[in-house]
């Protein structure tokens, strides 16, 4: 696939590097107190030094600046219902978290009951998924698989295995921004194959009031930011394509966008969606 950054860049990834860390905010913090153990007084040190370490091998804005701290799929609006879903026994249902990163709304779903080999996180880069481990110190106890893929590509056995699995419920938040229009599109037919009828895709991203193309990691290369009906068009394309249908909704608000960051500007929105599968 096409980098999406470039790690010898250190002038430009400092850009999106925040230094210091105040102090780590609720409901992360909960989890490192209550799930992982980490003492108090050391969970800010803890945290920072896990940043450090994936920033070294994968520096995006998400990691540099410490928003992978705030919980995603906590304030979705239909966060209570999949966790009950998730947790009832009669009706098994599955989760995959695309673009897991440290796999941090997923052991957010643990701490909340669900047992967590229900629970599946897929990210391309092995030492995001092993920093993971390191973050929550639950290496020994946590059930759930990782998948190691590119969204782009879907290939190998562990895809294979995924789209025969087949999932009630997909997280994806800030992974399609990452890409072009037409890699955004790739991805999301790929993704398409993997979800149930009647199961729902669920996330976040960077949108814009005025969507279009902005610049992306790398120097001179763009990525698409849509608002919810843009995205919505994306999904009829994908659904012509794969013979699937999909009904999109979508709110746009202002919660942790700061037009003064690099990356975003005074059309930047958190767009958050729920894409269901009613075909
Ligand atoms: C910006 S982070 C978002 C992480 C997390 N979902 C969140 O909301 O904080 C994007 C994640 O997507 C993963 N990723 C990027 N390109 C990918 C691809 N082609 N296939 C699978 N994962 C990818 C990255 O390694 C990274 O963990």
């Amino acid at each position: 696939m096409t980098e999406i950054y470039d790690v010898s860049s250190f002038e430009r990834n400092r850009k999106w590097y925040q230094e210091d860390l105040a102090q780590v905010n609720e409901p992360i913090r909960r989890l490192l107190d209550e799930y992982s153990r980490v003492p108090s007084s050391e969970v800010v040190k803890h945290v920072k030094g896990i940043r450090d370490r994936a920033f070294a091998i994968s520096p995006y804005p998400c990691i540099g600046l410490f928003r992978f701290t705030n919980l995603t799929l906590i304030t979705h609006p239909l966060y209570n219902k999949i966790v009950e879903l998730l947790k009832s026994d009669s009706k098994k249902a599955s989760y995959l978290d695309i673009g897991c990163c440290f796999g941090q709304d997923l052991r957010q779903l643990v701490f909340g009951g669900v047992p967590s080999e229900r629970l599946v996180g897929l990210d391309i880069e092995r030492g995001l998924l092993d920093l993971g481990y390191d973050l929550f110190l639950d290496r020994e106890t946590l059930k759930s698989d990782f998948v190691i893929s590119d969204i782009l590509k879907a290939q190998g056995k562990e895809w294979q295995s995924l789209e025969e699995r087949g999932f009630d419920v997909i997280h994806c938040s800030a992974v399609f921004h990452l890409f072009t229009l037409e890699g955004q599109i790739t991805a999301a037919k790929n993704i398409a194959r993997l979800v149930k009828k009647g199961g729902m895709i669920v996330g976040r991203q960077m949108g814009n009031v005025k969507p279009g193309n902005f610049p992306a990691l790398i120097e001179g290369s763009f990525c698409y930011q849509h608002d919810v009906g843009t995205f919505g068009e994306m999904w009829e394309r994908v659904g012509e394509a794969t013979q699937t249908c999909w009904k999109v909704e979508g709110t746009m608000d202002l919660i942790n966008i700061n037009p003064i960051d690099t990356l975003e500007d005074e059309g930047s929105r958190r767009l958050l969606f729920t894409i269901t599968r009613t075909e």
